[in-house]
């Protein structure tokens, strides 16, 4: 490759790795109360200071979404809501679909978290529904995925990760200007026990790859969170990694305070 080709490209790695800002969002997952969806998030946002450079946001139950909106303003805090339904508005009684999300002004959507896969059994096909009707009413998906335990001892995380993204990365409707995705190990979760950065990176770097194979032209700017016990004392190294684009926070993110320091790390 001629010369000026080879700096043309690294140039471009270099400007498209940095248009990543590092995003941490929180998940309340089922938790809170009013009182405490206040609290958390005015302390939240007067603990933000101008030195935090990355895009910060709270995925809370649907019934905090006003409270929350409330709470937000003038902070730089954004609101997630932690599901979607797959429907267009009408007749399907206790769900919310995104034109609801979008009316509460969510910004985020977690789609397919392992939660979600595991005790509600969400289907890759109904979680692709799901990310196209929150782009169409203007919600930025944050699509999970990641093995279990089990598969990673039989050596099936690669494969785990390929199937779970095989819809998503095979649908050609899909806005990848307009996504996240978010490598969560299921055994990680909630349980203390994080991947180790080098553990987690090459997942990430994998993804990434598979973007790549894929949407070309969307592998360096989208942005691959990792969320598995990350707390105050962790963030730093995880958040570090090359392809680790920021974290998908849970129990941390009930604390004002861990959940600061995890910001402040994401740079
Ligand atoms: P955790 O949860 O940080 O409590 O492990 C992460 C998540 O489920 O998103």
């Amino acid at each position: 490759m001629h010369y000026r080709a080879i700096v043309a490209n690294l140039l471009r790695f270099i400007r498209e790795t940095m248009m990543r800002q590092p995003l941490v969002l929180g998940n309340w997952k089922m938790n809170g109360s009013i009182a405490l969806a206040s609290e958390l998030i005015q302390s939240i946002g007067a603990g933000i200071d101008d030195k935090m450079s990355c895009e910060i946001g709270i995925c809370v139950p649907f019934v905090y979404l006003n409270v929350a909106n409330l709470n937000v303003q003038g902070s730089k805090i954004s609101i997630g809501a932690q599901t979607v339904s797959e429907y267009p508005p009408g007749a399907y009684t206790g769900e919310i679909s995104a034109e609801m999300l979008s009316d509460l002004k969510c910004k985020w959507v977690l789609i397919g978290h392992s939660e979600r896969r595991q005790y509600f059994n969400e289907t890759d096909e109904q979680l692709v529904l799901k990310v196209k009707v929150s782009q169409k009413e203007g919600l930025t998906p944050v699509f999970c995925i990641g093995e279990t335990e089990k598969e990673r001892q039989d050596n099936k995380t690669f494969e785990v990760i390929e199937r779970q993204l095989k819809e998503l990365l095979s649908d050609k409707s899909i806005d990848f200007n307009n996504i996240v995705l978010a490598y969560e190990p299921v055994w990680a979760i909630g349980t203390g026990l994080s991947a180790t950065p080098e553990e987690a990176q090459v997942v990430h770097a994998y993804i990434r790859n598979l973007l790549a194979t894929k949407v070309p032209e969307k592998a360096q700017t989208t942005r691959i969170l990792y969320g598995g016990s990350v707390n105050a004392g962790n963030a730093q190294t995880l958040l570090n990694q090359q392809d680790i684009d920021g974290g998908l926070i849970g129990g941390a993110s009930l604390n004002a305070e861990a959940f600061l320091t995890i910001c402040r790390h994401a740079k």
